[in-house]
């Protein structure tokens, strides 16, 4: 992988940038600059779409009222659009109403792909497969930059650690170490090594920063840290990101330690500027500087414009009545410096720059069509989803099935044939009728030779409280009048029981999880936890599988169904790899990125725990459920066998600041080629902190056919060894003994030591 070339000052002068950032500054007339700092969302929403009171805006005055602003210069970036001509005409727009000629910068949340969908975030995280991660958001920067989109306002690098917490879908999950390496590949996917260059767009990882510790895994609710935590948990996949070059970064909605991130110095200017070096332009989440009067902080408009821009909030985001329309009164009171506006001015122009939209400010129709059919965008797709999916258990191998020994299989299950569900949440421009799904999937593959049968087998499960996506057409319809659910149930029952193999697709609905769709349990909704039961009653032998983007409570299945796919919301050609799989074309691969529990009274259940005063009660902490959890973080089978053997260091002993080198020899023991995650955790017998039990500090994807062996090696050095230290309020490296663990999950065996000395 080419290190990406961060955009330096030698580069931008050089490119001219910023002597007409200059010129363009001296000319600009305060509401112009406030203009620059602005972005609305322009949205056109379905006929009869129900706006309120989730978002609390007309849906045709928005509209409007943002071409008005269009037409006097009053904005700098607009987000939600994605049709190339409209991005067209509303450019035209900009381009007319701005003396200058600045052109309008527009973002999008290219999340998991744009119109090729990948599998959500988490599963791509679950594939430990970085070059598989930046392949596909370099996948989705193509179509976005086809479209007209500039910018994404991904990767989300928020470490999640609360399952009840509905994004936890969009990030890489609980671990900084997988978290950091997820969030470099999709910086890189993103941008490339300059956003400037064809087919790339900025990357913007958020939101900054803490927003994944919502109290109660409540969406929005507020969060409390402690600058440990900060530091070696939430912080390192922001860093990482940074220092991979990202363009743009986001701030985060809730209370931080009792201060609206969004309106915090400390985070955007002391950490992230000052201490990172990031030198790219920072968004406030949708309406989160008007919100700084919401929470209860500033007093009003003018005040809220006031403290996010001081605080280096540069562009807000904003549906309406931006605060930032306020910044000329700011600057005429004096709360906020010329110098100041003129820095975030200076940053958005910059960026425009950078992407040549000055000289090249519309897309081609025809190309974006071509780019967004791209038959090989959907290969990557599939590839993707074979390499995030989990196998949680395979009990007796069933896994593999062979097409050549079945005469019927019988699909059972309400997500199993449901193409908006495979496709997951956060996506807007989907194709639904090339969606593939697991019914699908195994149809095509089996062909005539194997009869397959399919019933949903439960009513529709709706949320209590509806979600704002909704109107995005998530929501499903209401069953029939009179639909009988018990015959229902016992329909797919009977299938499943004639069949020779049952495949039941289970789990939350896409609309169940991401945003404003966090969950007080982890239980598979509605029925379907009494038809898999019923299912696997019949004797039929049964694999479970699992569509989601959080861990449910698969209890009872861990202990009664002998193989478990977890296939999370795989994407467009998401039926098509999970049947590759299920037939034995592909083994699975993916690993866990968070610790599975086994309910959802254990939540948050981390595997980087301190040792605590009684380490072998570890299991037993509650009296009525061990507190273990039931797939370990790591976890994820394969049809290949690996062993790990000559677990050896090249020191036995380093000074604090040298690096040691850690080699492992990974064997396939199994009869099937397979790949597997070798997984690499520290442990700090003593020291100035008490240091969890496991870390996290390598990891190698790698391939091996039957009986093959590969070694590997793995450096420690300062960055993996030292962490920062509530006592000194630095980093440091302690004088002790750590413990290596290599193996294929967090419960590794494999071990072996070395010292630090002074
Ligand atoms: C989310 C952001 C997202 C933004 C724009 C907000 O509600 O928190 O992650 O980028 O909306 O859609």
């Amino acid at each position: 992988m080419t290190e990406p070339d961060q955009h330096s000052e030698r580069q931008l002068q050089a490119d001219g940038v910023q002597a007409r950032v200059e010129e363009l500054l001296r000319r600009m007339t305060p509401a112009e600059k406030a203009g620059q700092v602005t972005q609305y969302f322009y949205f056109r929403l379905p006929a009869g779409a129900e706006t309120e009171p989730a978002l609390g805006m007309d849906p045709d005055a928005q509209p409007r009222a943002v071409e008005e602003a269009l037409g006097r210069g009053g904005v700098g970036s607009l987000l939600f659009v994605t049709d190339p001509a409209e991005i067209n005409r509303l450019q035209r727009l900009a381009l007319a109403g701005n003396r200058h000629g600045i052109p309008a910068l527009f973002g999008f949340d290219v999340i998991h792909g744009l119109r090729t969908i990948f599998p959500v975030p988490i599963a791509m995280a679950a594939s430990w497969d970085v070059e598989t991660i930046q392949q596909g958001q370099a996948v989705a920067a193509r179509e976005a930059r086809a479209v007209g989109i500039h910018w994404a306002f991904a990767p989300m690098v928020d470490i999640a650690r609360d399952p009840r917490w509905g994004r936890i879908v969009e990030g890489a999950g609980e671990d900084p170490f997988l978290g950091a390496a997820v969030a470099v590949a999709q910086v890189r996917g993103f941008q490339g090594t300059d956003y400037g260059q064809e087919d790339r767009i900025i990357a913007g990882p958020k939101h900054f920063a803490g927003y994944g510790a919502a109290l109660g895994g409540r969406d929005y609710d507020e969060v409390n840290l402690s600058d440990a935590e900060l530091w070696n948990t939430i912080f390192p996949p922001f860093k990482a990101a940074v220092e991979a070059g990202a363009g743009n970064v986001m701030t985060a909605y809730m209370d931080l330690n009792g201060v609206p991130a969004s309106a915090s110095r400390w985070l955007f200017t002391e950490v992230l500027r000052q201490e990172w070096g990031f030198g790219g332009f920072v968004v406030s989440d949708a309406n989160a500087v008007r919100n700084l009067v919401t929470h209860g902080f500033a007093a009003d408009l003018p005040d809220a414009a006031t403290r996010a821009m001081t605080a280096g909030v540069d562009l807000e985001m904003a549906i309406q009545d931006p605060a930032y329309a306020h910044l000329p009164e700011a600057l005429q009171a004096g709360t906020v410096g010329q110098d100041v506006l003129d820095a975030s001015v200076r940053r958005i122009l910059e960026a425009k720059l950078r992407l040549g939209l000055f000289d090249n400010p519309y897309v081609d129709e025809d190309r974006a069509r071509e780019v967004l059919a791209d038959p090989q965008h959907r290969e990557m797709a599939r590839v993707a989803a074979e390499r995030a999916a989990v196998l949680l258990r395979n009990q007796g191998n069933l896994l593999p099935l062979d097409p050549d020994a079945l005469g019927s299989v019988a699909v059972i299950g309400p997500l199993a044939d449901s193409r908006r569900d495979t496709l997951g949440p956060w996506v807007f421009d989907f194709d639904l009728d090339e969606t593939v799904t697991v019914l699908d999937g195994i149809r095509r593959k089996v062909g005539d030779r194997v009869r397959v049968e399919s019933a949903p087998g439960i009513p529709v499960v709706q949320r209590v409280f509806a979600s704002m996506f909704d109107m995005f057409g998530g929501n499903r319809p209401e069953d029939p009048e009179g639909f009988d659910a018990d015959a229902e149930l016992r329909r797919a029952v009977d299938l499943a029981g004639a069949a020779d193999v049952a495949v039941v697709v289970v789990g939350e609905w896409q609309n169940m999880i991401g945003e404003a769709a966090s969950r007080s349990s982890l239980e598979l909704p509605g029925r379907q936890l009494e038809l898999l039961q019923a299912v696997v009653g019949t004797g039929t032998p049964t694999v479970l599988v699992v569509m989601n983007g959080r861990p449910l409570d698969l209890r009872w299945a861990a202990d009664n169904v002998p193989a478990i796919l977890d296939i999370w919301y795989p994407g467009t050609q998401g039926g098509a790899a999970v049947a590759k799989l299920l037939f034995g074309e592909v083994s699975p691969s993916g690993k866990l990125p968070f610790s599975w529990p086994r309910t959802v009274g254990q939540v948050p259940l981390v595997y980087s725990h301190t040792r605590s005063h009684e380490p072998q009660n570890q299991g037993r902490r509650y009296w009525d459920e061990p507190s273990t959890p039931l797939f370990p973080f790591g976890h994820g089978l394969s049809y290949g066998q690996f062993e790990y053997t000559n677990l050896t260091l090249d020191h036995s002993s380093i000074q604090a600041g040298e690096t040691v080198t850690v080699s492992a020899t990974v064997t396939n023991v199994g009869q099937r080629a397979g790949d597997e995650v070798a997984q690499l955790y520290i442990h700090q017998r003593y020291g100035s902190a008490s240091r969890p039990v496991r870390e996290l500090k390598g990891f190698q994807r790698l391939t091996l056919a039957a009986g093959q062996s590969q070694t590997l090696r793995f450096p420690l050095g300062p960055d993996e060894l030292r962490y920062w230290n509530a006592a000194t309020r630095d980093w440091v490296i302690d004088t002790t003994t750590i413990d290596i663990f290599v193996g294929g999950d967090s419960t590794a065996a494999q071990t072996v030591n070395f010292t630090i000395g002074t």
